[in-house]
């Protein structure tokens, strides 16, 4: 059985590492894709047939939305002809609700996902908030949509989408600053920048691989590694200190999740 037609808008970064996951799979996949300035290996995919770029639009079975979310106001009007009654919209704009969608577009077949980074190597985790009418079928259209993405989570009730936006969505950034910090703390302590660096990554790498591949809790890990009175310990000490990582990143997930509702309410 062939496929649903899809129309990607918007080939950048997220919408590119989609549309290539779809391109890697089984069979030969519809795919139109709408971007004003492609990119080279998005202009090469049409040069090779493998998708149509930048067509006359008609409805399609899946309109998906990749452009930054203050784009999206702009040319939503534009997109109806991609849309009719059966169209199922999926997009990855963060900060746009449902009701937005639905608004905007004139169509109650609405998915809204939060992707993260990670994702363009197919590592990233993608959580689907839906409209009441989507059914069970576009749902599950919509997941093997993702899937090149990485790991597909949900339907989650939307309230929970400015929340999941602060941590699946900002959450890489997060680490990376933990990265670049214990970097830096190792030099400040004289250890060479290209070792702190490189044992930073792995470091974090390493302890990330052991948490998703064990059963045990991230606190119950944390608690094996460190021995009484050792040298994790002593640095836990601190990092757990009042103030210190859980009370801040209490601090900080609240504001992503802040702005992320005040975002949303700017593009009412
Ligand atoms: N990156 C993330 O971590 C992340 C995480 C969660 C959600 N998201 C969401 O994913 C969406 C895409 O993010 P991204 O990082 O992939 O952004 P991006 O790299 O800027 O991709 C957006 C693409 O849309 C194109 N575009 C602009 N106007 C257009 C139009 N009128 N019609 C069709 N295409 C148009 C852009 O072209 P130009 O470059 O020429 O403007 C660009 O190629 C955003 O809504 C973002 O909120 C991203």
């Amino acid at each position: 059985m062939a496929g649903p037609s899809i129309a990607l808008i918007g080939a950048g970064r997220m919408g590119a590492a989609l549309a290539s996951g779809w391109l890697a799979g089984r069979g030969k996949p519809d795919i139109r894709i709408q971007d004003p300035k492609p990119s080279e290996t998005v202009t090469e995919w049409a040069g090779a047939g493998k998708v149509s770029l930048n067509p006359e639009p008609e409805p399609v079975d899946v309109l998906v939305i990749a452009v930054k979310p203050q784009v999206f106001p702009k040319m939503a009007e534009s997109l109806k002809p991609w849309i009719g009654p059966q169209t199922l919209v999926l997009s990855i704009m963060a900060g746009t609700r449902l009701k937005q969608l639905t608004e905007r577009l004139g169509t109650g077949h609405v998915i809204r996902v939060m992707p993260n980074t990670p994702g363009a190597i197919g590592k990233g985790v993608s959580v689907m908030a839906k409209s009441d009418i989507v059914m069970a079928k576009q749902l599950e259209i919509a997941g093997k949509l993702l899937k090149p993405l990485g790991e597909v989570i949900g339907p989650v009730d939307e309230k929970h989408m400015s929340v999941v936006t602060g941590l699946s969505g900002s959450g890489p950034a997060y680490v990376f600053l933990m990265a670049e910090a214990m970097a830096d703390a190792a030099m400040a302590e004289g250890l060479p920048a290209e070792l702190a660096e490189q044992l930073a990554a792995l470091t974090i790498e390493g302890a990330a691989a052991l948490m998703v591949q064990s059963d045990e809790a991230p606190s119950a890990l944390r608690k094996a590694v460190t021995s009484p009175g050792g040298t994790t310990q002593a640095a836990l000490d601190i990092l757990m200190d009042e103030g210190g990582m859980p009370i801040l990143m209490r601090k900080a997930i609240r504001a992503a999740a802040n702005r992320d509702r005040e975002l949303s309410r700017d593009t009412d």
